[in-house]
């Protein structure tokens, strides 16, 4: 049986991470996989995290199976996390997931059994993973224009083009903030202006949401994603906590579908909860657990977000940092685009030689399509890559 195997292509942004390590040059930049470093180059246990474990580690007297759709508690820290008062609880079915990942990948069965004609549309480009994922499942997509190379911001007008040729049912794949990889996000006349079109055509939106926190603060980066919520008849949500809470390895995500009629709530969580049967019984409880903590006890939510809000305005510094270095350099505005963008990616425009060249040449690391990760960078090693960019000739 294991001879019919083939192959798997290897993921573009883990097989980075291995070459990266790999790579016996002390001064060697990684700007590669979307996980935050601080200047040292660590990625540190949040003090809320920490502080959260002690408790739990004082106060937890089983390890006994929680519910299939994750501990409730969770479910509702989160729901208000991410949609705020713009929906109320019981339009909204929830359960826990291992990471983003996994919230995406039950999104897309929960899609595939309500919708099986359906077409995913999804942002030229997106997180190489979301095509991955889709095609595995046998699920049809579509690509719709995001952006624009040359001015480094939104084609909004590809954009709606493209997704004008969708058809009625299919699903439209938007990033919640962040845009990974391009750093370049919708502003918010352009979400009323997408929810017109979906309204429209009778799509359903599935937001998936990273890195809140990370690009304008928690409220505004969710600022998206609440109206596409209290505004559509339908929306699918795929969260994540590995980033603002910096659980990376823990595993903790949620899946949200929120429904404008709440006589479909009680179906709808009994198939969330049914799909984590199938594929693994009980979401990982450990991280989930550390979240809703965090959010539900003042102190210790005061704490998260006073840290989340340092590392979200130490990467703005270190864009504006390296913007101001290429313009200094170049004599020209074409990297201005850089200070625009929000969160921990993006994209910087080179070709997939030049990207060869700034690794090969200058042992500086980012994914080919030439996503960089803002939080690999500091103080000192922001003009050598903004030298390093101009020497390569891009
Ligand atoms: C990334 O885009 O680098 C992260 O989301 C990590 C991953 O799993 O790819």
């Amino acid at each position: 049986m294991l001879t019919n195997l083939k192959p798997q292509p290897a993921d573009k942004i883990l097989q980075l991470m291995q070459m990266f390590k790999d790579d016996p040059r002390d001064d060697k930049i990684d700007l590669g996989v979307g996980v935050y470093k601080d200047a040292s180059g660590n990625t540190p246990v949040m003090r809320a995290i920490k502080a959260a474990e002690k408790q739990l580690w004082e106060a937890e007297t089983t390890k006994a199976y929680t519910g299939l759709a994750g501990d409730p508690a969770y479910a509702d820290a989160m729901v208000a996390l991410v949609l705020g008062t713009s929906v109320e609880r019981d339009q909204v079915a929830a359960a826990a997931t291992p990471g983003g990942t996994g919230a995406i990948r039950q999104g897309l069965e929960l899609i595939r059994m309500a919708a099986p004609d359906a077409t995913i549309w999804l942002s030229n480009p997106t997180w190489p993973n979301h095509p991955s994922i889709i095609k595995y499942l046998g699920i049809p997509m579509q690509e719709y224009r995001y952006f624009d190379n040359e001015t480094g911001g939104v084609d909004f007008d590809g954009m709606l083009e493209d997704l004008g040729k969708a058809k009625a049912g299919d699903i439209v794949l938007l990033h919640g903030c962040c845009h990974n990889p391009t750093g370049a996000n919708l502003t918010l006349p352009q979400w009323a202006e997408v929810i017109a079109l979906m309204q429209d055509m009778g799509l359903t939106p599935f937001v998936d949401i990273a890195y809140q926190g990370f690009g304008d603060g928690l409220e505004d980066d969710a600022a998206g994603v609440r109206m596409v919520a209290s505004e559509m008849p339908e929306t699918i949500i795929a969260a994540s906590c590995s980033k603002n809470f910096g659980i990376y390895r823990e595993r903790t995500g949620i899946l949200m579908a929120v429904g404008q009629d709440k006589a479909l709530h009680k179906v709808t969580q009994a198939n969330l909860a049914f799909l984590n049967r199938q594929n693994y019984s009980f979401p990982p409880d450990h991280g989930a657990r550390l979240v809703s903590m965090i959010l539900t006890d003042d102190a210790l939510r005061a704490d998260w977000q006073a840290e989340l809000e340092e590392v979200r305005l130490g990467m703005l510094d270190l864009r504006k940092n390296l913007a101001s270095e290429l313009q200094r350099l170049s004599g020209s505005d074409r990297f201005g685009f850089l200070g625009q963008h929000r969160g921990m990616f993006s994209r910087l425009g080179a070709t997939p030689e030049q990207v060869e060249t700034l690794r090969r040449d200058h042992g500086i690391y980012m994914i080919g399509d030439s996503r960089m990760n803002i939080a690999g960078l500091n103080a000192k090693t922001v003009p050598i890559l903004a030298d390093a960019i101009i020497k390569s000739g891009i």
